[in-house]
């Protein structure tokens, strides 16, 4: 029996909703909506309580909350109620060594949601099972921030199509066993969103729905302790809006207003959202920005303890109305506040499915720079492990700057220091340190903590772009060699690799956003391309860098998918054995995978002996298939090596 507690089973008890709204379905579909309320009630109840107990409507609150539950489920497409049973007998359909995740923006990769369709082909020579389209819903029009400032959630921006591409769309993908990955930015809207145009002209009941103040005395008690997102686009956490008369609590971009969970409204909002595109065939959400939903006075108003709760309440919603969906936070955060987002504590394995592993991303590209993996190891191995049932999603580029996650703490565990090296990784990737071979930009500039956060390709900041300025064939080389690395590395942790696209063509820099008024004063658009299609005609002739590439990161897909020891139902254990070297292990049934990396362009030799208990004497590389036997107890790592070993 589940254990339910008499708080929750009283409400749960007096809740009269949903039977009228399940009226007409099926006598088994009814009983299954009941069983998962069942299940999941209790999540949905130590989420909000907290929260919204206190208010006199808290259990009028939850039967609404139930209600909507209700009603999306009875809305559910039959085809997404199949699926709803698919996943629910194969919870762990996300943690499949299969998995590999793919990320565009939908116009920059195929012009509309139509032409996605159409790419199909080339997604599947990559086999892509998961989708992640970025800038869908309909944005603001003019400055967006690449369509994380949305107007309306529940409209597709007309460029791209219509609500019912949308649709199409996802059944497309379905059909083909690609799962899409739609963003819910829920920390803000655009200043445009319907909500916000209400509350602009005086609507209580929408002003409520965001944190506004008549002056500055609040305002100014708040930003003595909340960092600026972006200190140079962007100064400041409020922004005045003459029409109120009122300061508009404003994280990111002044047209980017953050909305008040504290009203109970706000949530219901977005279960309301989520369920609806839900619905419409969205299997993954991308939860935007999640680190800055509830704000406390005297902190920097990030990672609060209620945003775990919001988060936990959201997840048992989806698992009641649509438990085909898993849900991914987005939480840019460091490395002690990361692995909270998958829920520790009382809020184990339920805050989300997925939560973007930063740390690794981050540490790939300090260890690039310095030749040295100390801090890398350091950081990785203080991490916790995963709850079960979670799964990191792992990425050596996105469609964000980089920022040096690193903490004071960790780097002076490796006898460094913290704001010098920072100082070092900004001067390296923006081609600033003697002997680099990125070319990147300094984003976000903030001269009070003297932070720098960097933009650029993965191609540009790993030397390629450099290495062909200078017709230098050997950088060129070391470059490849240092992209296939990363890719090895996020397709060899452990969790979903996030491929972004265009990285496996090298796609270079593009500075042409430097042209258009909207994009101009933000350098991500550096790394932020068209898909260069003609490029990817290369991918099938021989001698083409872009064959090359390409077909080295096939090459590591189909030995990611036949290699069971990358579910990421298991875990990696770090081992600190060698200062040029990344090494892990993940301990399977089937034979330990010992994955080796060498960070360096000089060949780097390993004893066996360091290894203790993982040592072996022959081994087969899953990558290139051979078998090894080391010679004397020593293992050679040719210049940015990378060898899983079973
Ligand atoms: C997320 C997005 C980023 C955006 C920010 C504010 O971090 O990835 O692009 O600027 O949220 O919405």
């Amino acid at each position: 029996m589940l254990e339910v507690s008499p708080a929750a089973k009283r409400v749960l008890g007096v809740l009269p909703l949903f039977e009228d709204i399940l009226g007409d379905l099926a006598a088994r579909d009814q009983q299954l909506f009941r069983l998962r309320l069942a299940r999941q009630f209790q999540n949905l109840y130590d989420g909000l309580e907290p929260l919204y107990g206190h208010r006199p409507d808290f259990e009028t609150f939850l039967g609404r909350v139930v209600g909507k539950l209700a009603e999306s489920y009875r809305d559910r497409p039959e085809a997404l109620k199949t699926l709803d049973l698919e996943r629910e007998l194969s919870p762990d359909w996300f943690q499949l060594e299969s998995m590999i995740g793919y990320v565009a923006y939908a116009e920059r990769f195929a012009g509309t949601l139509a032409g996605v369709a159409d790419k199909l082909d080339y997604l599947g020579e990559l086999g892509v099972t998961y989708l992640h389209l970025m800038s869908v819903l309909r944005a603001r029009e003019g400055e967006n921030d690449g369509g994380y400032a949305v107007a309306d959630y529940l409209a597709v921006e007309p460029a791209l199509g219509t609500m019912r591409d949308l649709e199409n769309l996802c059944a497309t993908l379905r059909e083909s066993g690609v799962s899409l990955c739609l963003d819910l930015v829920l920390n803000h809207c655009a200043d445009t969103h319907a909500w916000a145009e209400a509350a602009r002209a005086g609507d209580a009941h929408y002003q409520a729905y965001f944190y506004s103040y008549p002056d500055r005395a609040v305002p100014e008690r708040f930003e003595a302790t909340l960092p600026e997102v972006f200190p140079d686009l962007a100064p400041g956490n409020f922004t005045f809006v003459p029409a109120m008369k009122r300061w508009v609590w404003t994280t990111f971009n002044t047209y980017q207003w953050d909305l008040n969970y504290t009203n109970p409204e706000v949530f219901l909002e977005v279960v309301t959202i989520l369920l609806g595109l839900a619905n419409r065939g969205v299997e993954v959400f991308r939860l935007d920005a999640v680190a800055f939903m509830w704000k406390r006075l005297g902190t920097n108003s990030q990672n609060q303890p209620e945003v775990h709760m919001l988060l936990q309440a959201l997840r048992a919603c989806s698992r009641v109305a649509a438990p085909a969906v898993v849900h991914k936070a987005e939480a840019i955060v460091s490395p002690g506040d990361l692995v909270r987002y998958f829920g520790t504590g009382k809020h184990f394995g339920k805050v989300s499915n997925l939560a973007y592993h930063n740390s690794l991303m981050v540490q790939f590209w300090a260890a690039l720079a310095s030749r040295d993996t100390r801090l890398m190891t350091q950081v990785l191995r203080s991490f916790p492990p995963t709850p079960p049932g979670t799964a990191w999603a792992t990425y050596v580029r996105c469609h964000d700057d980089i920022g040096w996650a690193v903490t004071d703490e960790d780097a002076a565990a490796v006898g460094l220091d913290g704001t010098a090296h920072r100082s070092f990784l900004s001067d390296y990737y923006a081609g600033l340190f003697a002997g680099s071979h990125a070319v990147g930009e300094i984003f976000a500039y903030n001269p009070e903590t003297n932070d720098r956060r960097i933009s650029g390709t993965l191609a540009s900041l790993a030397g390629l772009e450099q290495a062909l300025a200078q017709d230098d064939s050997y950088g060129v080389e070391l470059s490849t060699e240092r992209i296939l690395l990363g890719y090895a590395l996020m397709l060899g942790f452990g969790g979903i690799p996030l491929l972004y696209m265009g990285d496996e063509l090298g796609l270079l820099n593009d500075y042409s956003f430097a042209e258009h008024p909207d994009t101009r004063d933000d350098n991500r658009w550096l790394h932020r391309p068209h898909m260069d299609w003609q490029a990817a005609e290369k991918r099938s002739r021989q001698g083409t860098l872009e064959a090359r590439l390409f077909s080295g990161v096939k090459q590591l897909i189909a030995a990611r998918c036949n290699t069971p020891q990358l579910h990421a139902g298991y875990q990696t254990e770090v081992l600190d054995v060698h200062p040029q070297l990344l090494v892990f292990v993940r301990p399977h049934p089937l034979g330990t995978l010992l994955a080796l990396h060498n960070f360096s362009e000089r060949t780097q030799v390993l004893a066996l002996s360091a290894l203790s208990a993982y040592t072996f004497t022959e081994a087969t590389d899953r990558l290139s298939g051979e078998t090894l036997t080391p010679q004397g107890g020593l293992l050679e790592l040719p210049p940015y090596a990378r060898l899983w070993l079973v």
